[in-house]
C-alpha cells in the first residue's frame, strides 16, 4: 500500500509540486506575526514547500501544517525539522560530553527523551546525530560529535539513531533522525570551520566513514551533506559520495538534505553558477535543498533544457514522500502537534532527573591530588569564576529549544544540594574573555553575553575577598558556550587569559582550589595540571548543570567519564590521536627523551597531556590476569579475551574497561592501537569482576589498499586497560 499510495500521489503532481517537495526553507516570517499571511505560507499553499525547520511550539506548527493540508492542492503534510542535538528543553550534556559517558544505554535514552519532548512540540525530524570524527580540537564543532574514534563513534551513532527513531517511526513520540555531516566535515585544514578537506580514500573508509555507515546500518531515515569538498568536489555535488558510497555500497534508502545553503555555496567553491550547481546536486543524489532555493528556482529550467531528467526529480520526491509516510503524516498530519502532550511531556521532572544523572556520568576527573575530592558538605565553599553562576552558558552550543534561563547554575545547584550543612558564596572574578569584541564573537544569538562592566581589578578584588572567607575554592572557569560550536574555530586552546589571571590569584591564597572546567573541546591544560590540585572537566552539562556538578563534587556520584578526544600538550601537536601510525622512525622511549632523526619534536614531548580513554575516579581499579582463551583464531572462529578488574579504593565506582587491538603486520600500515570493545562496569568497594570480550574476525577487519574489507592472517596484540595508554598485552594469531 505504501508504494502504491506514493505512486498514485506522484502521478497527480505537477512538476512544480514535485520540485516543491524538495524545498526546505527556514520558517522565516512564519514564526513572527500571523502564520497565514506570511510569504512562507503563500509558498506552502502553492505546494512549493516540503518542510520547514526551527519553528518552536506545537500550536504554531499545527497552524502551519493546517495550511499545507487544507489549503494546498494536494494536501501533502510538511516535515518539521529542528536541531535537537542534545535534548530539547530538557538539555543533556553537549555530545562530546555525552560520548564521555561511554554509556550507550544512557546515550540512547537521552535521544529517546529528546524525541519524546520534541515530538510533543510539533517536531518530527531532528538534524542529529552529528557523527563527524575529528582529531583537531581547533575545530569548534568537536563539541557536537563523539570525539576521535571510529569504533566508539559508530556505537554512539547507532544508539542515537535508535533513540530518536525507536522501533516504529510512526509512533507519535519517535522522530526521524538525520546523520550529519556526510562526509569528513570534522577534518578541515587548520581546524577552520568549512575549510578544505583532503584525505586518502583508505583513511576515509577506515577512520572517518564508519560512524556514518553505522547510522545507515541502524536505519537512519535521512542524511545531511557536509559543506566541505571531498576529493575536490563539494560533498553536496559529489556523486561518488552520495550515490556510489551511500546508496550503492551502504544501501541507504532514506533521503539526503543539504546543509543550509550548501547548494548556493558551491558557486563560491567555484564549480558553477546557481543553475549548474543545483542540477549537479540533484544528479549527485541530493533530494532536499535546505534554504538555498536552488531546486525551487532552477530545476524546472534544467529539466526543460535536458540538464536533469524527470526520473531524477521523481526519485527524489518518492524518497521525501516515503519519509512522510513512515512518520505517519499522511494518516494524521497533526500526529506530532498534540496540544495536550506539549503541556505534560516537556521539561518534566523525570526527564530532568535523567539529564542530571547522564551529566554526572559525562564528567571527566582529570586530576585529584591527595584525594581533595570529594568535598565535605560543610564549612564555607566559594564558587568563583565567570561560569560559576551563569545559567545561559550551561546548556552549551546548539541548544535551540532550551530555555537558557531555566538552566541550574553551579552556585544555585550547590546551595540546594548542600542545604543547610554548608555555606556557599559566589563571586564572578572576571569576565569570560578580556576583550569585549571577542566576547561578542563568542556570543552567537546574543544569548551568552553576560558582561560585567566593572574593571578587571574590581572583579578580582571581590573574588579575593570572597575567597578569604572560604575553606575551599571552586574555580568555575573555561570556555563560554559559543567559544566552541559552529564557526567557533580557535588557534589557541587555553582557558582565556583573563580567567587564568584569576586562577593564579586564587592559587596564591594558599587555599585548596578545585578547577571545574567548562569546555566544548579538548584544551591545553599543562600549567593548570601542574598547579591545581583537582580538575573536574564538566564540558557543558545541560540544564541540570549545577545539580550534576554538585552531585559529583560532594561524592554523591563517583565520576566515571573518560575522554573521547585526546587532550594535547600544545596546539602544535594537532592532529593528535591515540590510533596513530608507527612511521618508519618511531620514538621508542616513553620518557619523552628527544632523539635526533626519529619522529619527535625538539620542543615538546610526543604524547598528549591526557590520552583518549583517560579519566579518574574517586576509587582506584587494578587490572590483572589478562588472557586470551586461545592463542590461535581461525577465520570462522572466535576467541575470548578476559581480564580481572578489582576496585581497590575506598568508594563504589564505575569503570570503562577498554579493549584495544594492534594488527602487527598488514598489507598496508596499521595503527599502533585501535579500540575494539569496551564495557562500563559497576564495582563495589573491594569487589572483583572478570570482564570478557568475544573477538571474531569482524573486529580484525579493515579496508585494504583496494578498499576491500578484510582481515589478514598474522599476529595481533591485544590490550585491555583503563585508557588508551595501557601497555598490558597478550598476543594471538589469526590463521586461515
Ligand atoms: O543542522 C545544522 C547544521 O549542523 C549546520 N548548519 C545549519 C543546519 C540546520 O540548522
Amino acid at each position: 500500500p505504501k508504494e502504491q499510495f506514493i505512486e498514485e500521489l506522484l502521478s497527480k503532481m505537477t512538476v512544480d509540486e514535485k520540485i516543491g517537495q524538495l524545498n526546505l526553507p527556514t520558517s522565516g516570517d512564519i514564526t513572527t506575526g500571523q502564520a497565514n499571511s506570511s510569504d512562507v505560507a503563500k509558498n506552502i499553499q502553492e505546494g512549493k514547500v516540503g518542510g520547514l525547520f526551527n519553528i518552536k511550539s506545537a500550536e504554531k506548527i499545527r497552524e502551519v501544517q493546517k495550511i499545507a493540508v487544507e489549503k494546498s492542492r494536494l494536501k501533502i503534510p510538511l516535515l518539521f525539522g529542528m536541531d535537537v542535538i542534545h535534548g530539547y528543553e530538557t538539555t543533556f550534556p553537549i555530545p562530546l560530553g555525552l560520548s564521555s559517558t561511554w554509556n550507550l544505554q544512557l546515550i540512547e535514552r537521552s535521544a529517546q527523551i529528546a524525541a519524546k519532548e520534541a515530538s510533543a512540540d510539533g517536531i518530527n525530524w531532528t538534524f542529529s546525530p552529528m557523527v563527524d570524527i575529528s582529531r583537531d580540537p581547533r575545530w569548534g564543532r568537536v563539541s557536537e560529535g563523539s570525539g576521535e574514534d571510529p569504533y566508539l563513534g559508530s556505537q554512539i551513532a547507532k544508539a542515537m539513531v535508535n533513540g530518536y527513531q525507536g522501533k516504529d517511526l510512526s509512533l507519535n513520540n519517535t522522530i526521524l533522525a538525520c546523520v550529519k555531516h556526510f562526509a569528513l566535515y570534522g577534518a578541515p585544514e587548520g581546524g577552520r570551520d568549512y575549510n578544505t578537506v583532503d584525505m586518502s580514500r583508505i583513511r576515509m573508509y577506515n577512520e572517518y566513514f564508519p560512524p556514518y555507515k553505522a547510522a545507515v546500518d541502524a536505519g537512519v531515515g535521512s542524511v545531511m551533506a557536509s559543506f566541505n569538498e571531498v576529493d575536490g568536489i563539494p560533498a553536496t555535488a559529489n556523486k561518488w559520495l552520495m550515490t556510489e558510497v551511500l546508496r550503492n555500497q551502504w544501501k541507504f534508502n532514506g533521503f539526503v538534505v543539504t546543509d543550509y545553503t550548501g547548494i548556493q555555496e558551491m558557486s563560491e567553491h567555484g564549480i558553477g553558477d546557481f543553475q549548474t550547481v543545483s542540477a549537479l546536486s540533484l544528479q549527485a543524489g541530493i533530494e532536499m535543498d535546505m534554504v538555498s532555493g536552488g531546486f525551487l528556482n532552477t530545476l524546472k529550467k534544467s529539466l526543460d533544457e535536458g540538464k536533469v531528467t524527470i526520473q531524477q526529480i521523481d526519485n527524489a520526491v518518492r524518497l521525501i514522500l516515503r519519509a512522510k509516510y513512515d512518520l505517519g503524516l499522511f494518516e494524521d498530519p497533526y500526529r506530532y502537534c498534540d496540544l495536550k502532550r506539549n503541556k505534560t511531556d516537556i521539561f518534566t521532572q523525570a526527564n530532568r532527573t535523567e539529564a542530571r544523572k547522564t551529566a554526572t556520568e559525562s564528567f571527566v576527573l582529570l586530576k585529584n591530588d591527595q584525594d581533595i575530592l570529594p568535598l565535605k558538605k560543610s564549612g564555607t565553599i566559594a564558587v568563583i569564576g565567570p561560569l560559576g553562576n551563569n545559567a545561559v552558558n550551561m546548556p552549551g552550543t546548539w541548544s535551540v529549544a532550551t530555555k537558557h534561563e531555566k538552566a541550574v547554575t553551579l552556585t544555585n545547584g550547590m546551595q540546594e544540594v548542600v542545604g543547610k550543612s554548608a555555606k556557599v558564596i559566589y563571586a564572578k572574578g572576571s569576565n569570560l574573555v578580556a576583550d569585549a569584541a571577542y566576547e561578542e564573537r563568542a556570543t552567537m544569538f546574543g544569548k551568552t553575553l553576560n558582561r560585567d562592566n566593572r574593571t578587571k581589578e574590581e572583579l578580582l578584588k571581590e573574588a579575593l575577598e570572597t575567597a578569604a572567607q572560604a575553606d575551599v575554592i571552586i574555580a568555575a572557569l573555561g570556555e563560554s558556550a559559543e567559544l566552541s560550536g559552529e564557526s567557533s574555530s580557535r588557534t589557541e586552546l587555553g582557558i582565556p587569559d583573563v580567567q587564568i589571571e584569576l586562577l593564579e590569584a586564587l592559587l596564591k591564597t594558599g587555599k585548596p582550589v578545585v578547577l571545574v572546567l567548562f569546555t566544548g573541546r579538548p584544551l591545553v591544560l599543562v600549567e593548570e595540571n601542574k598547579k591545581v590540585a583537582a580538575i573536574l572537566n564538566v564540558w557543558f552539562p545541560g540544564t541540570e548543570a549545577g545539580y550534576a556538578i554538585s552531585d559529583v563534587l560532594f561524592g554523591d556520584e563517583n565520576p566515571s567519564g573518560k575522554l573521547t578526544a585526546t587532550f594535547p600538550r600544545s596546539v602544535g601537536q594537532i592532529p593528535i590521536y591515540y590510533s596513530y601510525k608507527n612511521t618508519g622512525r618511531p620514538l621508542n622511549n616513553s620518557e619523552g627523551k628527544f632523539v635526533k632523526f626519529l619522529s619527535n619534536y625538539i620542543d615538546e614531548r610526543n604524547e598528549p597531556l591526557f590520552p583518549f580513554g583517560y579519566g579518574l575516579s574517586y576509587t582506584t581499579f587494578s587490572y590483572s590476569n589478562l588472557k586470551v582463551s586461545d592463542g590461535k583464531m581461525t577465520s570462522t572462529g572466535k576467541i575470548i579475551a578476559s581480564v580481572d578488574v578489582t576496585n581497590t579504593g575506598n568508594y563504589d565506582g564505575k569503570e570503562v574497561v577498554q579493549l584495544y587491538i594492534r594488527d602487527i603486520v598488514g598489507s598496508v600500515t596499521r595503527p599502533v592501537k585501535e579500540l575494539k570493545g569496551f564495557q562500563k562496569i559497576n564495582l563495589k568497594k573491594g569487589e572483583k569482576q572478570t570482564v570478557s570480550f568475544e573477538i571474531t574476525e569482524e573486529e580484525l577487519k579493515f579496508y585494504n589498499y583496494d578498499l576491500e574489507f578484510v582481515a589478514e592472517p598474522g599476529l595481533f596484540d591485544l590490550f585491555i586497560g583503563t585508557n588508551s595508554d595501557t601497555t598490558e598485552k597478550v598476543q594471538f594469531e589469526l590463521v586461515k
